[in-house]
């Protein structure tokens, strides 16, 4: 069985991360989507149990795609499964950037990880769970953002930080 390891903060699921996962579980028998932890960005507006059961509900009409949480390294959390492949999204060339890097490092941590990048649908590119906190901060439009039904929880929660 060909799995592909989908990380990210996800904080939120964005309509972008959607599009990536549904595509991806066209191509592999299961997709793992790994909520993680990213050092890199300040502390995340969601936690780890938001955030999974917001994962969970946007992709449950998917049935090879699975939800998990990990706050450790992802080149440790790929030793789970049997030769993985990570999947992520490529916006622009500044994601490249990062995005090579980390796969980068992860390669060095865990030399079988193999990373691949489908690039975002151009519907999507514009899309950031930073700018849908923003968004959502100042009470703005997010149903070009974020899946249905996750918009008003997201209002909700994003109020309450203000
Ligand atoms: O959605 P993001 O924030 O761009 O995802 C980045 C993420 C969470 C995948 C990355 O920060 C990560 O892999 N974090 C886990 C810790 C780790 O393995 N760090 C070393 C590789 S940079």
């Amino acid at each position: 069985m060909k799995v592909a390891i989908y990380p990210g903060s996800f904080d939120p699921m964005t309509l972008g991360h959607l599009n990536i996962i549904r595509r991806v579980s066209k191509i592999f028998d299961k997709v793992v989507v790994c909520i993680m932890v990213n050092g890199e960005k300040d502390r995340a507006m969601f936690t780890p149990e938001q955030r999974v059961d917001m994962a969970r509900r946007v992709t449950s009409h998917l049935p090879n795609v699975e939800i998990d949480y990990y706050n450790g390294l992802l080149a440790e959390y790929a030793k789970r499964y049997e030769d993985p492949i990570i999947v992520k999204g490529l916006r622009a060339a500044t994601d490249f950037e990062n995005e090579f890097t980390m796969a980068s490092i992860n390669k060095k941590l865990n030399p079988d990880l193999e990373t691949m990048f489908l690039t975002a649908s151009d519907k999507y590119t514009f899309i950031s769970s930073s700018s849908v906190k923003d968004i959502a901060r100042h009470g703005g439009e997010l149903k070009d953002f974020l899946p249905r039904e996750l918009i008003d929880e997201v209002k909700e929660l994003a109020a309450k930080e203000k």
